[in-house]
């Protein structure tokens, strides 16, 4: 259970007074497969949470299909769980009130529902803190009941927002190790929305790299490392290279201040430069992500695909 297929979709949002239509995805079709781990990665404002948005059903694609198990998305399900950057916690229930709301829309009787709390308690590392109240938890701690709360109701499918986000540097770390150790443990077919190259790269077996908007796929790419993917890895650099080479591919790396900047018209070095400083500060802990694409190389691609070959030898 868990296959997902998103067959040619676009997403048109309507204008309103003052505003025309917005195209936020142009012909995006990818398949995860079942307990796969896909990470959907691109430049903000691309459509990574419009997409997130049309496979958990809570918008529907102007054009194209998604179907999970065969069976067209509609409206939100059960089956697809999702977890969102602010955690959305339910703030008057505590760990064990949020873990165990959906349960209790399931019908299963209490001793089942105190036994499947108990359990991913546990599987979040909270044992102990049930009875507190979101207000009284770290930023980490909140989104481990986030990622309790989705697993408890078992969906065959995880979709995840940006959830660590708003986590510093460590912690953020520190939760993209814990969210790989459960999906050892739990399998799940799991899709994560990212700007970070390095989250991408660490935690997920395929990166659908989308274009700038209007989103469409770059290219999709395996991840093809030994589990955990460690950064120290040659094929994990090589990897950060070609996808940072894929980002920025047409956008100047070294161009001086164009001479319209302050002026009307915009080059792609202005969009670059505006774009890094309008970043949060987020991913330089973490070692780099987009902000570190300062250090792109501007080789040819099929230099990188041959890099990547020539260090994982052959298969
Ligand atoms: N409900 C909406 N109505 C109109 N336009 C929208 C709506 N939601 C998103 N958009 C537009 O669609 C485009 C894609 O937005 P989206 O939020 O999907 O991008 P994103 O890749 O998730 O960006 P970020 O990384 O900054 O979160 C943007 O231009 C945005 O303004
Ligand atoms: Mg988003």
């Amino acid at each position: 259970m868990g296959t997902l297929v998103v067959d040619g979709v676009g997403k048109v949002y309507p204008g309103d007074a003052g505003h025309g239509p917005t195209a936020a995805l142009d012909g995006v079709s990818f398949r995860v497969g079942e307990n796969e781990f896909c990470a959907l990665l691109g430049h903000s404002g691309c459509g990574k949470t419009t997409l997130l948005n049309l496979v958990a059903g809570f918008e529907q694609p102007t054009t194209g299909r998604i179907t999970l198990d065969g069976e067209p998305v509609g409206r939100p399900g059960r089956e697809r769980a999702v977890i969102f950057q602010d955690y959305a916690l339910f703030p008057w229930l505590t760990v064990h009130g949020n873990i165990g709301f959906g349960l209790r829309t399931k019908g299963l009787p209490a001793a089942e529902r105190e036994r499947i709390v108990t359990q991913h308690v546990a599987l979040v590392g909270l044992t102990g803190f049930e009875r507190r109240y979101p207000h009284q938890l770290s930023g980490g701690m909140r989104q481990r009941v986030a990622i309790a709360r989705a697993l408890a109701v078992d969906p065959s499918l995880l979709l995840l927002d940006e959830p660590f986000a708003a986590l510093d540097a460590q912690n953020r770390h520190l939760m993209q190790d814990e969210l790989a150790r459960i999906w050892a443990l739990e399998t799940k077919t799991m899709v994560l929305v990212t700007h970070s190259i390095e989250e991408a790269i660490r935690l997920a077996d395929r990166i659908v790299v989308l274009s700038r908007r209007p989103g469409r796929v770059k290219e999709d790419i395996r991840v093809d490392l030994p589990r955990p993917h460690h950064e120290d890895d040659p094929g994990y650099i090589a990897l950060r290279r070609h996808i940072r080479a894929l980002l920025w591919d047409g956008v100047p790396q070294t161009k001086p201040a164009a001479e319209g900047h302050g002026g009307k018209t915009s080059t792609p070095g202005d969009e670059r430069r505006a774009w890094e400083r309008l970043q949060p500060r987020r991913d330089i802990g973490s070692g780099g992500g987009l902000v570190a694409a300062e250090a792109a190389p501007t080789g040819s691609r099929s230099d990188v695909h041959g890099e990547v070959r020539a260090l994982r030898g052959p298969r």
